[in-house]
């Protein structure tokens, strides 16, 4: 049972690829909160063919777009304003991807062809997409615009690779954005820091059950499931949330605020 947080709203939803995905659950919920959207996803994730159930299940059109590629992605926008009847009030930006991470290659020893890679597709292609929409007059007055961060951003984490590197850039895209498209249309622009949450892009990470238990352990509340993620998404999308921009949001269940808790120091504790 919706709210109806969103209705009368259109947006793009980018990243979903299978039920796990973070974007998955956020398409279900914008559809259960009465928004119309376009989903969208590189045309090799099309192969798959999951998202199709995703579309039917939530009456959306899909639209395919490589987000390092500035032609589909003028046409992802003109191609929603056309299929939505206006432009959108809503952006999800949720990709990533590093091959060097993927392929095993470390922190010191990566390949550079790679890790421009992993720049454009997790980064930059934020960029790519503010443009493409800011050059189409794609954005709604006041609309909201959500990309996904990891707190690898701001602190060490030796597997997460090339990736962390990506996120602290894709916050400081989200930061000059907000800036401009606040000044001209009063449009947000925020990332949600989000806890290790099992899905694709998440389980490729070397040792990754490692930071889950970690985080899960020193987190408060525990880590974030990818449904409370989408739940902080639609708010974020919502008319509730119309003076917060520019920010790195935490959604990690304290994670980022906490030296250590309990559980985590009776691991290092002789026992009495
Ligand atoms: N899973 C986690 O632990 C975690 C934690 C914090 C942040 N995030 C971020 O959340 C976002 C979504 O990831 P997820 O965990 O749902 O995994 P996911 O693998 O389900 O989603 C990643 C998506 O990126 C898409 N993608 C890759 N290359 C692309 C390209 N060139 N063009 C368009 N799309 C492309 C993939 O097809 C996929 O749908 C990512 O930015 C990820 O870094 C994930």
């Amino acid at each position: 049972m919706g709210y109806g947080l969103l209705k009368g709203k259109r947006g793009i939803i980018s990243g979903a690829l299978n039920e796990q995905s973070i974007a998955w659950k956020v398409a279900e919920l914008a559809h259960a909160e009465g928004a119309r959207f376009v989903l969208t996803n590189a045309p090799v994730a099309m192969r798959m063919g999951e998202i199709n159930g995703l579309a039917e299940k939530t009456g959306s059109e899909i639209i395919p777009a490589d987000a390092t590629n500035d032609t589909d992605l003028e046409a992802l926008f003109s191609g929603s304003i056309e299929k939505l009847g206006g432009p959108v009030d809503f952006v999800l930006h949720s990709i990533g991807m590093s091959p060097n991470v993927r392929k095993g290659r470390t922190y010191d020893n990566l390949n550079y062809e790679w890790y421009k890679q992993t720049l454009d597709v997790s980064a930059i292609s934020l960029h790519r997409m503010m443009q493409a929409a800011h050059k189409g007059n794609a954005l709604a007055e006041g609309a909201s615009v959500v990309a996904l961060s990891y707190i690898a951003a701001q602190r060490v984490f030796p597997d997460y690779g090339d990736m962390a590197d990506a996120k602290a850039l894709l916050e400081s895209i989200t930061r000059s954005w907000g800036y401009r498209l606040g000044k001209e249309k009063n449009i947000r622009v925020n990332t949600i820091s989000q806890s290790p949450t099992m899905t694709t892009a998440g389980s490729g990470i070397k040792g990754f059950d490692g930071f889950f238990g970690f985080a899960q352990e020193m987190s408060p509340l525990g880590n974030a499931p990818a449904e409370d993620c989408a739940n902080y998404c639609i708010t974020l999308f919502s008319d509730l949330t119309r003076f917060v921009t520019m920010q790195n949001l935490f959604h990690d269940g304290g994670f980022s605020s906490t030296g250590v808790t309990r559980e985590v120091m009776a691991k290092f504790m002789q026992e009495e």
